[in-house]
């Protein structure tokens, strides 16, 4: 548990998630909600991944079933299996681990699932609907996952400068559709900084909240934050068998009002989103 009472505790917010997860699925009659991961090769970490959720699903109740393919698997054979699990009443959610072999197009596989199932939130009908506010669709997990996190500490959005760092699909585009959407819980001025920003450092420091997916450990450096800001960090680089994250930690935190630490910030959250879409796929 941190100590300090600027760490936000990502593990804590997560865990009473699962645990209200955990009530609602107890109370189901008839089956529990199934879940399916599509591991492919031998990638450590997907394997670690996927490890971390099945556990989750163990926790509260979602029955998960792991099918581990040959890295040399055809793109057909992939297609063939998530119709499969399309058409099967037992299975929910249907979740693909990334990265994909260099033979399988990300792409084609995101939209041969179900967007019912998806509970990635990565099909085009469900980024559709999130970019229109409709809430019906099924949310990326990490983007969701930061704006619970927000919630939990009551940390302001609404009229706020946010400054995502990184413009990947799974987290920067969708988190930055959430936030400038009308609701309380976002309302922020977004902006999107990437590769190409010029004047990075000054445009993170505009931000009352920042928020770095960025892929590339320790980068955001005291210098980059404002005096007060919130700091969310996404990264997961490992570095020599440890996590660290994109924020240079150990002087953020002299700047900061509040920061995820990584690990056991965003990353636990990331998987509690993950039961709560699948219990959603399942209602
Ligand atoms: N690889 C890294 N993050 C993710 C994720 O959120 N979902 C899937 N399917 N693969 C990933």
């Amino acid at each position: 548990m941190p100590q300090n009472k600027k760490i936000i505790d990502g593990r804590a917010v997560a865990s009473e998630i699962r645990l209200k997860l955990k009530d609602k699925i107890a109370q189901l009659s008839g089956r529990r909600p199934g879940l399916a991961f599509i591991l492919i090769g031998n990638d450590e970490a997907s394997k670690a991944y996927v490890r971390m959720k099945k556990k989750g699903c163990e926790e509260v109740g979602i029955t998960s079933h792991v099918l581990h393919l040959s890295e040399k698997i055809s793109e057909r054979e992939l297609l063939a299996e998530i119709d499969h699990l399309n058409s099967s009443e037992n299975i929910d959610g249907i979740l693909v681990q990334q990265p994909l072999p260099k033979q399988i197009h990300t792409d084609k596989i995101v939209e041969a699932i179900d967007p019912k199932k998806d509970v990635d939130g990565f099909h085009p009908l469900n980024i559709g609907k999130l970019l229109l506010g409709h809430t019906d669709g099924l949310v990326p997990c990490t983007p969701l996952g930061i704006i619970k996190l927000l919630r939990a500490y009551k940390i302001q959005t609404d009229g706020k400068e946010v400054v995502i760092v990184g413009r990947s699909n799974i987290v920067g585009k969708p988190l930055a559709a959430l936030l400038c959407q009308k609701q309380p819980w976002a309302n922020s001025t977004v902006t999107l900084a990437h590769s190409h920003t010029e004047n990075l450092a000054e445009v993170t420091k505009r931000a009352d909240i920042l928020i770095t997916a960025l892929g590339s450990p320790g980068s955001i450096t005291a210098g980059m934050v404002k005096d007060g800001a919130v700091v969310i960090d996404v990264g997961i680089n490992r570095t020599m068998n440890t996590l660290i994250g994109d924020v240079a930690f150990a002087e953020v935190i002299e700047k900061a009002s509040l920061i995820t630490p990584v690990p056991g910030g965003v990353g636990p959250m990331t998987i509690a989103m993950l039961l709560s879409n699948t219990l959603k796929a399942f209602s």
